[in-house]
C-alpha cells in the first residue's frame, strides 16, 4: 500500500471554478466564428463519454498507444533510468499510468495533476491502494502557471502526457505548455509524450465520427452542461455533432453545427446562430515523427527516441529537457 497524500494541501489557485466555465461560455459564443475550449467536455457525464470513445472499434489512440507502451516497455525504462518521480499531466487511472508505474524501475513516487479534483482524488485513492510508492495529487489546471510541492524530489523527474492530449493546444500553445513544462520538472527532466499521427482522412474522421454516435454525444454534452451549469436553453436536438480534418494544418476539427436560424439563452444573455453556422468546439493536432520532434525542439525539449505501436498510427516521444 502506498501513501496518500492529501488532496487539500495541494489545492492550486489555477483548478478552474464555475465563474472560469461563465466567462469562457459567454465570450467563446460572442466570437466569429463561435469557439469553446475542450478542456469543458470534462463534467461526469462527458468524462464517462470520453471513456466510452477509448473503448471504440474506430477510436485507435488509446489502444494503439498502450501497444506501443507494451511493446517498447524495456526501452522506454532504460531511457527512463532508476528512481524518477513520475509526474502525469491528467491524472490516470487507466492502464497506461500502471504500465509505467509496473515498468519502471526504483519510482520515488507519483504526481498526478488534474483540474477535476473528484477524479483526481479517485485515481489516487486506486493507484496508492495498489502500488507500494507515495502518491500526491496536484489539483490544478495544468493549461496555466502552477508549482509542484516541496516533497516531490527536485531531481530525476519524469513528465508523462499521453493520449495525444497536447494535439488540443495549436501549436504555440504546445510550445508554450511544452517550456512550462520544462520549467515545472527542471533541469535533466525527461518527457514522454503521445502524439498521434497524421494518416489518411478517412480513417481520421471515422475516430471522430463513430457509428455508434459516443462521440456526437461527447461533443452534444458539452450544450447539456451549459444548460445545467450556466441557465442555458439549448435544445440539443438542433444541433449536430461534426468531425472535419484538414490535411493542412493536420488537425481533426470537431464543430457542433447549428440545424436552423435559432436563439440560444445562456446565463441572461442572448446569442443567434444562422442555419448552419457552427461552435467550433475542439482541435486535435495530428503529427509526422519529425514535426513533433520540431515542436518539442521550439519548446525546450529534444527528441531522443521515439516508440510506435506496429501498426504504426501513433508515437510516443521520450523528450530530453534542452
Ligand atoms: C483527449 C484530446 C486526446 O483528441 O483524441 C476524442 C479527445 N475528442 N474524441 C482526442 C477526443 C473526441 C482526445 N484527447
Amino acid at each position: 500500500m502506498g501513501v496518500l497524500h492529501k488532496l487539500e494541501s495541494f489545492v492550486k489557485a489555477g483548478a478552474a471554478g464555475d465563474d472560469e466555465f461563465r466567462a469562457a461560455v459567454l465570450s467563446g459564443l460572442a466570437r466569429h466564428p463561435k469557439t469553446l475550449e475542450p478542456k469543458f467536455f470534462y463534467d461526469e457525464r462527458g468524462s464517462q463519454l470520453f471513456d466510452a470513445i477509448t473503448e471504440l472499434e474506430e477510436y485507435y489512440p488509446t489502444r494503439a498507444e498502450t501497444a506501443a507502451l507494451e511493446s517498447h516497455a524495456a526501452e522506454i525504462a532504460a531511457f527512463v533510468g532508476r528512481g524518477a518521480s513520475l509526474v502525469e499531466f491528467g491524472s490516470g487511472s487507466s492502464v497506461k499510468t500502471r504500465l509505467l508505474l509496473e515498468n519502471l524501475a526504483g519510482l520515488r513516487c507519483y504526481v498526478p495533476i488534474d483540474i477535476s479534483g473528484a477524479h483526481l482524488q479517485a485515481a489516487a485513492e486506486r493507484l496508492a491502494a495498489d502500488y507500494a510508492l507515495p502518491v500526491i495529487p496536484v489539483h490544478a489546471d495544468y493549461t496555466g502557471a502552477f508549482a509542484l510541492p516541496d516533497v516531490v524530489p527536485a531531481a530525476g523527474r519524469l513528465g508523462f502526457f499521453p493520449g495525444s492530449t497536447i494535439g488540443n493546444f495549436d501549436p504555440p500553445a504546445a510550445v508554450a505548455f511544452l517550456r512550462r513544462a520544462r520549467d515545472l520538472l527542471g533541469p535533466g527532466a525527461r518527457f514522454l509524450v503521445g502524439a498521434d499521427l497524421q494518416k489518411d482522412a478517412a480513417r481520421l474522421v471515422a475516430a471522430y465520427d463513430d457509428a455508434q454516435g459516443v462521440t456526437a454525444a461527447f461533443n452534444l454534452n458539452l450544450l447539456r452542461r451549459i444548460n445545467r451549469e450556466l441557465a442555458g436553453d439549448f435544445d440539443l436536438a438542433a444541433f449536430r455533432h461534426e468531425a472535419r480534418y484538414d490535411p493542412e494544418l493536420g488537425r481533426i476539427e470537431m464543430h457542433l453545427v447549428s440545424r436552423a436560424a435559432q436563439q440560444v439563452t445562456i446565463a441572461g444573455h442572448s446569442f443567434s446562430f444562422a442555419a448552419g453556422e457552427s461552435i467550433h468546439t475542439e482541435n486535435s493536432y495530428k503529427y509526422t515523427l519529425e514535426s513533433f520532434a520540431d515542436l518539442a525542439r521550439q519548446g525546450g525539449w529534444r527528441s531522443e527516441a521515439q516508440w510506435l505501436d506496429p501498426e504504426g498510427l501513433f508515437s510516443l516521444h521520450g523528450l530530453v529537457a534542452d
